[in-house]
């Protein structure tokens, strides 16, 4: 196998373990000449650059996807936390439905999906290719939220880093249930979700202040509830460990470098 997994326990007192792979920052960079033709040698040189980043591994980030998919099978769940493709072309959205087609799984986005460049990056953009983007993922990226044995998996869009009002909603109505929530977003909850430094960078995206008054609730909705019991993101692309107000987080490393994390509940 050319992938190296990454274990992850956690104890809620469950009847049955529950297993779920968790699959981040693959990275494709293909285009072709239905997008700017610049794009074709930009994508040799972004694939390049993911190569040594991952230290010459032995697949590329297509076969690290396909294995992955091949391997999520013996899972209850599988979870992507975004930048599957480094930049918006057809060739990395038609390489992603190719592989993805028929298989389930849950999925929120990174900063990298509604890029047509990485570097550039606002709200506006991201608004105005949400659909497309969406099209080629089952779900909703947005929210999702799916009871996998016993546990309440849910997926939140904060590919640039803040979190929404209408996330909180559905928070509220998912803790209702009563059971054990694990969290997956694509960057890291952090306390910065409330410093200036992130607010600048956020109005610098497009967000207003009332949209970012609404991330910090949001945030500070998933540090207080307790039935929130830890969280999963990507965007740093190596395996990092960090307690966020007593509750377990991980980042999982990019799957472009063959990582996976294994996450057993029991
Ligand atoms: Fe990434
Ligand atoms: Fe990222």
């Amino acid at each position: 196998m050319g992938l190296k997994p990454n274990p992850i326990q956690l104890h809620f007192g469950l009847k049955k373990p529950v297993r779920i792979l968790h699959l981040t920052d693959v990275h494709l960079s293909l285009s072709d000449e239905r997008n700017n033709e610049d794009m074709i040698p930009y994508a040799a040189k972004r694939r390049d650059i993911f190569f040594r980043e991952a230290e010459f591994p032995e697949r590329d980030p297509v076969g690290y996807l396909q294995e992955a998919m091949e391997y999520s099978k013996s899972f209850d769940c599988t979870v992507f936390t975004g930048d599957v493709v480094d930049f918006n072309t057809y060739k990395n959205y038609d390489t992603v439905k190719e592989i993805l087609a028929g298989k389930d799984y849950m999925f929120c986005a990174g900063n990298h999906e509604f890029t047509p460049k990485p570097g550039i990056d606002s709200m506006e953009l991201k608004r105005s290719s949400w659909d497309y983007v969406q099209s080629n993922f089952r779900g909703n990226m947005h929210v999702e939220s799916r009871i996998v044995g016993g546990v309440n998996v849910i997926t939140l869009d904060n590919g640039f880093r803040l979190f929404t009002k209408e996330q909180l909603d559905v928070l509220k109505q998912e803790v209702a249930r009563g059971l054990p929530i694990i969290v997956f977003c694509h960057v890291p909850i952090a306390n910065d979700m409330q410093t200036t430094e992130n607010k600048d960078s956020a109005r610098k995206l497009g967000y207003t202040e009332e949209e970012i008054a609404e991330s910090v609730a949001t945030a500070n909705f998933l540090r207080d509830e307790p039935l929130v019991k830890a969280f999963f993101a990507g965007h740093g692309h190596h395996n990092h460990y960090w307690d966020f107000h007593g509750k377990p987080s991980y980042m999982t490393g990019g799957l472009f470098k063959g990582i996976v994390s294994e996450i057993t509940i029991d």
